[in-house]
């Protein structure tokens, strides 16, 4: 038997699961400690009941004879992917077709597996730092990266690759430095997988935190996108959804690779559950939109909280604006991983190293938005008490 030697010459453990080891050996020896997450973006507001009451009716419609249901189609049901057209892209004057949208179950999932799309190796630019899925995928596929980097010094805006790459990863609002680019900075990565004939998979899972009604949504907002461009979505981050595990994936049909996508689909995936899909078609109701844009708001102000907070104590901080993240400096004389060792041994608080993002990370943590306002204000004092 062959393995596919790529993965096996992944080094260590994916970055968020060494972050839950590292905390939770530390919670094994304290137990008596209160640790303030504040490291994977994972939401803590529960779901809302609009959300909730669609799911529960949901289960209902499977318990029945006359409502039940068998395998839903592999794209997902048309009610929800009519609703995605017509309210996340047609008031932006974009235009899809039913057939150009697939339910998934989650932003995470087809992020890794639209890569099967393409020849194994290749070439895949990835900014540096990066959500680090994108690598690891890559390099499960045995692809050859060209970092972008991303760093204080070019106000982490990326400069497009000077040689020809296949796919481009792109995450804006990025994650985890969270920079916004307007629509005249996205044009060149357009105008650029056009000409080099790649494919850009564009990362929108944080769409939602964008405030500026100038800001692009989405990729498709910039001319041609959709003859070079595949826009993954999310609801985990925008609804709640990290544990419903419901999102979608727009494969146009001037990529190419649309036909290619659906064939996949229906082989191996049979469709995210119909209970999740209601909860999203819910979304879309004029009460979901209030309940998620009232979470949102909640996450925009702990983020609020936590940048200038931070700032105040003196912390060189970016992002935060239109992203839920904050990236953060570490002091003089700490790596990302001593400070991120250092905050949960001594304040009991948890980040992110911004190394385990790229080597461009090195220097930096990440704090995350998406907790209780008393949390960050807690993770504030104690910061404000090691100094
Ligand atoms: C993050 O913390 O970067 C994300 O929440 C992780 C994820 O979405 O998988």
């Amino acid at each position: 038997m062959q393995i596919n030697n790529y993965l096996n010459r992944l080094e260590g453990n994916y970055l968020f699961t060494e972050i839950v080891n590292r905390t939770q050996a530390y919670q094994a020896e304290h137990p008596e400690a209160e640790v303030l997450r504040l490291g994977v973006g994972d939401i803590t507001l529960p779901l809302p009941a609009v959300i909730t009451d669609a799911m529960h009716r949901a289960v209902d419609d499977l318990s029945h004879a006359e409502t039940f249901r068998g395998y839903g189609p592999e794209l997902g049901y048309e009610w929800l992917r009519r609703k995605i057209i017509d309210h996340d892209y047609a008031p932006r004057g974009i235009r899809f077709t039913l057939d150009e949208v697939f339910i998934s179950d989650g932003a995470g999932s087809d992020l890794g597996n639209l890569s099967e799309l393409f020849a194994p190796g290749g070439r895949v630019a990835i900014l540096d730092p990066s959500y680090p899925a994108y690598i690891d995928t890559s390099r499960m596929a045995g692809r050859e990266i060209v970092y972008l980097p991303c760093t204080r010094e070019n106000g982490f805006v990326p400069a497009v690759p000077d040689e020809p790459v296949d796919i481009i990863y792109l995450c804006f609002p990025n994650n985890p430095t969270g920079t916004m680019l307007t629509r005249e900075q996205l044009r060149p990565w357009v105008d650029y997988a056009l000409r080099h004939k790649a494919i850009i998979i564009y990362d929108a899972a944080y769409e939602g935190f964008i405030d500026n009604p100038e800001l692009p949504h989405s990729i498709y907002e910039v001319q041609g996108a959709d003859r070079c461009a595949i826009e993954v979505r999310s609801y985990s981050k925008t609804a709640g959804f990290t544990a419903v595990r419901c999102g979608y994936t727009v494969v146009p049909r001037a990529t190419g690779l649309n036909a290619m996508w659906k064939r996949r689909q229906c082989t191996k995936f049979n469709g995210a559950s119909y209970i999740s899909q209601r909860g999203a078609e819910a979304v879309y109701t004029p009460e979901g939109q209030a309940a998620i844009r009232a979470n949102l708001s909640h996450y925009k102000a702990t983020a609020r909280l936590l940048r200038e907070g931070l700032q105040a104590l003196g912390y060189e901080v970016f992002g935060g604006e239109h992203a839920p993240y904050i990236w953060c400096r570490v002091p003089e004389g700490y790596t990302s991983w001593s400070y991120f060792d250092y905050l949960l041994h001594e304040a009991r608080i948890v980040c992110t190293p911004g190394a385990g993002f790229g080597e461009s990370g090195e220097g930096y943590v990440r704090f995350s938005a998406f907790s209780a306002r008393e949390n960050c204000e807690k993770a504030l004092k104690r910061l404000k008490n090691l100094a």
